[in-house]
């Protein structure tokens, strides 16, 4: 049975300089796991395409002045060298989770290098899974192993 060593909760307010905001705070949490620059890279590209989608899709139909619009992540490190992050908002959801994952989808309108989140989030992790109710949320949990 794998154990967790260390754990990190975070809520950010869905605001655009908070990508980075939680881009550099995981990186910095995962270090104890002395992860190569290269599993570092992956991390920080889907990380950053998930919080992106809370900040750009999540609250689209809220005011930009809404205090409930956050981001809450959960980091986890395992002595097992795996680290696993749940992003999740309190949004507008997903209708066609399926859908919405297919590359190169995108319900944003004339944006041309747009759709490849989800893939990015496949590719760089070892796992991805994606869980949303419409008018409640969506949540995102990845993992991904460090080489021993
Ligand atoms: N957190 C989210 N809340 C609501 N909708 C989302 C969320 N994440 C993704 N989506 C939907 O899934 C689609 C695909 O996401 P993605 O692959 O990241 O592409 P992009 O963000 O470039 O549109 C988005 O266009 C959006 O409709
Ligand atoms: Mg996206």
């Amino acid at each position: 049975m794998k154990k967790i060593i260390n754990e990190m909760k975070l809520r950010l307010p869905a605001v655009g300089v908070n990508e980075a905001v939680a881009r550099s705070c995981i990186c910095a949490f995962v270090a104890e796991l002395n992860p190569t620059v290269e599993e570092l890279g992956d991390l920080r590209l889907a990380v950053s395409e998930a919080v992106t989608n809370c900040i750009v899709h999540a609250y689209r139909d809220s005011l930009p002045t809404d205090r409930n619009a956050n981001i809450y992540i959960s980091v986890r490190l395992y002595d097992s060298r795996e680290v696993s992050v749940e992003i999740s908002d309190n949004g507008c959801g997903i209708e066609d989770v399926a859908k919405a994952r297919e590359p190169m989808y995108t319900s944003t309108v004339g944006c041309e290098r747009c759709g490849m989140g989800f893939l990015v989030m496949e590719s760089f992790m070892d796992s991805l899974s994606v869980k949303s109710t419409p008018g409640k949320g969506t949540t995102v949990l990845m993992r991904k192993i460090f080489k021993p």
